[in-house]
């Protein structure tokens, strides 16, 4: 297991939401951020930048070497393209991007430009709670296709598309479908065949369709991605992927994505939509994704080890001393979704791990209609944390077993 991610570093004093938001005996594994540092290029490339001293607005423009020859200086585009076609033999023109200083402004924008305020924006259920929140946002009507969950053979939770729930669950007003893949919180990593089925149903019924895709790079094991959009000039059409570094190399505090919005009419209804409310990403955004987009393959496949091993330890050390608690074995995220009800514990679930086991997960509740009753543990953190924390829950389950 790669040794690099395994220093403890001091991050409560470094204005860092994660850990300061319970006291210092609770260790945090609520929110999705990692306790890592990110690749070394992205460190040195803002260092640089900062020695730089001028902070100015910024503009996604490379710098050829002559008008049709080679790039002296990429832009952004042609690093993100480039990256696109490499791992998801996914063509995508630099014109298609659209800058965005996070994930969230950009669904939240998909909704704002999805028919007429009232009409039906349709989700998976679970779903990451912000994403339940945009229709609202946006003064449309938050509508679910629940996932269907079947016990794998060997114990775990497995979540995976239901294509009757979706077809039942899509209305005569349903004007957008926002789908998460890989899907926080399941961890599942969709399949070919469950993609197109999705897109087909879009297809038929004329929705637009907006992907977070945030999630992509953090693949487990030999899981992989593929971006919807990328099925089909059909599918791709109606898309607005939603693509950033900030989950896979851990530096969301720098907000920046990028919209994939490859039919132009809607990329142009999309930008005039932002207009006055979403800025572009600012500076330090846009310097630490291009060190970590063209740096950083050697770290991410580290990182991706790393969280592997992560998984497979928690879901060992979970499933034999906590089998009352039962649990996915994610394919992509560094996220466990975690359904408590067996465990009858006689308080909520989240405060109760709180109170008798100092631990701080997310509370299920907050991931739409079908999260009650479960809790999501993130578990991109140092062995030296997770293990003290996961046999403090399984000590505060005794009475209950
Ligand atoms: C699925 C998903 N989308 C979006 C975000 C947040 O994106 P951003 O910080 O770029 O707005 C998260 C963070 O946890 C996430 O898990």
């Amino acid at each position: 297991m790669p040794k690099r991610f395994e220093n403890i570093l001091p991050r409560r004093d470094s204005d860092s939401l994660k850990w300061n938001v319970y006291d210092a005996d609770v260790t945090p594994m609520w929110i999705a951020e990692a306790d890592v540092r990110p690749p070394q290029a992205v460190i040195d490339a803002l260092a640089a930048r900062v020695a730089h001293g001028v902070f100015g607005y910024t503009a996604a423009i490379g710098h050829l070497s002559a008008p049709g020859g080679s790039w002296e200086y990429p832009g952004i585009a042609e690093v993100i393209c480039a990256r696109l076609k490499r791992l998801y033999d996914w063509d995508v023109a630099p014109d298609a991007l659209v800058y965005l200083p996070g994930v969230v402004p950009g669904f939240n924008v998909a909704c704002k430009i999805a028919g007429q305020p009232g009409d039906a924006v349709l989700m998976h259920a679970p779903c990451y709670g912000p994403i339940t929140k945009g229709p609202i946002n946006q003064s449309r009507r938050p509508t679910y296709a629940p996932l269907r969950r079947e016990i794998s053979f060997d114990g775990y939770t497995h979540f995976a598309h239901d294509q009757d729930a979706f077809d039942a669950a899509v209305e005569k007003d349903t004007r957008l479908f926002l789908l998460c893949n890989p899907h926080n919180p399941t961890g599942r990593a969709f399949s070919r065949t469950e993609l197109q089925q999705m897109a087909a149903s879009c297809v038929q019924n004329d929705m637009l369709i907006c992907s977070d895709e945030i999630h992509a790079e953090l693949l487990l094991g030999d899981a992989f991605h593929i971006p919807i959009a990328s099925l089909s000039a059909e599918v791709a059409d109606r898309c607005i992927t939603l693509v950033s570094p900030s989950k896979a190399f851990n530096i969301p505090g720098l907000g920046f994505a990028v919209a994939v919005i490859q039919n132009p009419t809607l990329r142009a209804r999309y930008m005039e939509a932002m207009q006055g409310l979403v800025p572009s990403p600012q500076i330090f955004g846009y310097v630490g994704a291009m060190a970590a987009y063209q740096h950083g393959d050697e770290w991410i496949a580290a990182a991706q080890a790393f969280y592997t091993s992560n998984r497979d330890l928690v879901c060992t050390v979970l499933r034999t001393h906590a089998p009352q608690l039962l649990m996915n074995r994610p394919e992509a995220t560094f996220l466990n979704w975690i359904d408590c009800r067996q465990a009858q514990l006689p308080t909520n679930p989240k405060e109760y791990f709180v109170n008798h086991a100092g631990v701080a997960l997310a509370d299920g509740s907050g991931f739409g209609p079908a999260g009650d009753g479960y809790l999501r543990l993130t578990f991109a953190t140092q062995r030296a944390i997770l293990e003290p924390a996961l046999y403090a829950m399984i000590e505060s389950l005794r009475p209950y077993s």
